[in-house]
Formats: structure tokens, sequence, C-alpha cells
């Protein structure tokens, strides 16, 4: 009998809908080929849960997540919702689901493809061989810390890390980096924010137990410095909830666009796969987003959650393969692209290539 896996789809707002279903797509031929099944279950998430039931996380979504063996996300928001008291709107629909699923490990791999070289705004000899893994702490810090407020006047956060959540994502940084060039940069704030000077001990005390693996600290103005200075420089980057949001984000510029970036969220439960970037309400439903971050996301899912490594593989070797012969998106279109094609196009294509 075949494998069958339990696929939660959450499509969500803006472009959400449109590069999922590229990534359905890509997984639909990439099951066939390698002999198990896929079965998805459709949720609710962000804006379209509001419209629909009211608030922007249903019960429902959680314990269908819950119930399956991998969630695929697209994207939450838009300037629709944006007015709306914080606690309704599509993002705490977003940062309660990753709270709930225990996700604190947001893996977001920055990797140049050879092929788009010419697509970042740096110059090439700076980019080649970047190959980057940004553990971004996700269900901590100053995104979840208590007090918050804001009484027209007075606004405040509170950014709060314990040692044993800096011990559990520091554990999960240095995993991998045994798995990779062995180096480790924690990136912080430690000259000015105490909850940066526990980060930095805790971190130096762990490295303790991972001697072939180097630990380097460095702070967050200087990393973002350094990104775009020397990206070849970083190995393993591991930092908290919002220093991984920002130096995330500029690590997908550096690759050639935020169109490129996968992520994977892991934890205790069940894993959540998404890209990086929003829901893009400037270019829903033109066709023109690029959905290879979500079919890269897809690539993720099935070797971490699904154990389906050939899978993955034929996947990913399509991708390089379209993008060797010139098929760009937009937003990653310079004067090296034969065909510019739409995302629904760019889906086609990547699925056309597999087992090619
Ligand atoms: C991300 C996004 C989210 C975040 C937003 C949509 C809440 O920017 O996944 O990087 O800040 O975590
Ligand atoms: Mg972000």
């Amino acid at each position: 009998m075949s494998k069958n896996y339990k696929i939660s789809i959450i499509k969500g707002d803006g472009i959400g809908p449109e590069i999922i279903d590229e990534a359905i797509k890509v997984l639909d031929i990439v099951s066939s080929c390698c002999g198990f099944t896929l079965e998805y279950e459709e949720y609710l998430m962000g804006g379209i849960a509001i419209d629909t039931v009211g608030k922007p996380l249903p019960q429902e979504t959680i314990d269908g997540v819950l119930n399956s063996d991998a969630c695929l996300f697209g994207a939450i928001g838009g300037a629709k919702w944006d007015t709306l008291p914080r606690e309704l709107r599509p993002e705490s629909g977003l940062l309660k689901f990753r709270e709930t699923m225990g996700v604190y490990a947001n893996l977001r791999p920055a990797v140049i493809y050879d092929e788009l070289i010419n697509a970042s705004s740096l110059k090439p000899e700076i980019i080649e061989g970047v190959d980057i893994m940004v553990v971004r702490e996700l269900i901590g810090g100053i995104y979840f810390g208590n007090p918050r407020g804001n009484n027209g006047q007075k606004a405040y956060n509170t950014m709060v890390y314990t040692k044993d959540e800096i011990l559990r994502i520091g554990k999960k940084a240095f995993e991998i980096a045994i798995s990779r060039d062995k180096r480790v940069c924690s990136v912080d704030k430690a000259n000015v924010l105490e909850v940066s000077q526990l980060w930095r001990d805790t971190m130096t005390e762990l490295s303790a137990s991972y001697p072939e693996v180097e630990l380097t600290h460095m702070y967050v103005d200087n990393a973002a410095m350094q990104l775009v200075r020397n990206p070849k420089q970083f190995d393993v980057i591991v930092t908290g909830n919002i220093f991984g949001d920002i130096l995330s984000d500029t690590a997908s510029m550096v690759v050639g666009s935020i169109g490129l970036l996968p992520s994977a969220s892991t934890g205790e439960k069940t894993a959540i796969y998404e890209p990086i970037h929003g829901s893009a309400p400037d270019i829903t439903g033109l066709g023109i987003a690029n959905p290879i971050a979500t079919i890269q996301s897809a690539v993720m899912m099935l070797r971490y959650s699904l154990g389906e490594e050939e899978a993955a593989n034929m996947i990913e070797t399509s991708i390089k393969k379209v993008l060797k012969e010139g098929y760009r998106t937009q937003d990653i279109a310079v004067f090296d692209a034969k065909h510019i094609v739409s995302t629904s196009e760019m889906g086609d294509i990547i699925s056309s290539f597999i087992g090619k």
C-alpha cells in the first residue's frame, strides 16, 4: 500500500491562494512520481477567517492542523483588516497559531541559485556561493512579551526570554550547524539589552557541549551591515524573534528576491511550512507573484516532516533546470531572463520539468 499523508492547507489572504495553488500543483506531480499520496484539508486563517467566521484563528484550524502530518501555509493580512483592534487582526491569528503549535524554531535558508546571480542587487563576487541558515526563535521575545499596551499617549512592549527558551533554540542551531559548515553566529544587542546579555551568556555556555562547532557573537546592527557587506562569512545565524524577522528579509534580497525564501517552523507538534514573504496586497491577483518560496517550503515539508527525500530532491532539481532555461517571474527577471512567466506558468513549468 502506498503511503498517504494528511496535509493541512492554509491559503490565507492576498497572494496566499495563488502561491499555494502552485505548490499543490507541483506536490501532486511529484507524489505520483514517487509513489505516495497527499490528502489536503483546507483551513481558514487571517483576514479570510475574520470575514467568514468573525475571528482570525478558528479553533477548527488548530484542530485540523494538529491532526495533520504537516501544514502548508500561504500568507495573511491586508489593508482591509489593518484598522481592527490588534487582537482581532490577521497577524494576531498567525502569532497565536505559531504559539499554540509550539513552533519555536523557524528555519529560513537563504541559498543563492547560480542561475540567479544577476538577480541580486549585490555584485556577483559578493554573493556567489552564499548559503545561510537563519534560525529564528519564533514564539518568544518582544512579539509575545508582557506587559504590552498603548493608551494613545504611551505605548510599550516587553522583550523577554527565559534561559530555557534560549537553550532550546540554541540547541537547534548547533545541531543544524553540525550538518553544515559547523559555524554558528549568535546575533543579539548585548551592549544595550539585558535580555541579549542572557542570550549571549546562554549561547556561550551551551557551546561547551558542541566543541566541533565554532560560536561567534555579533550585534544585530553589525549583522545587518555584514549580511550586505560579506554574506559568505555566515553559516548558521541564530537569533531572537524580531531580529530574525528583520535579518531574514535582508538575507532574502542578498539571494535575489523575497519571493525565493521558504521556511520551516518546527517544534514538538505539527510543523508549519511557509514562505517568509507576506500577502503582498499590491500584487494580489496580478499573476506575477513568485511561487518558488512556497514551492521550496513544500520541499522542506517533504524533507523534514514526511521524510520523502527523493521527492524533495526532484523538485529542487526541477527548479534549478527551470531557472537555467531562463524562466523568470518578474521579481527575478533581469537582462538574462529568456521567458518572463506568470505565477501559474511558473508552477506549470516546474511541474513539467519534474523527473526530466
Ligand atoms: C514573517 C512575517 C510575520 C512576522 C508577520 C506577518 C506577523 O513578517 O513571518 O516574517 O513578523 O513574523
Ligand atoms: Mg517578516
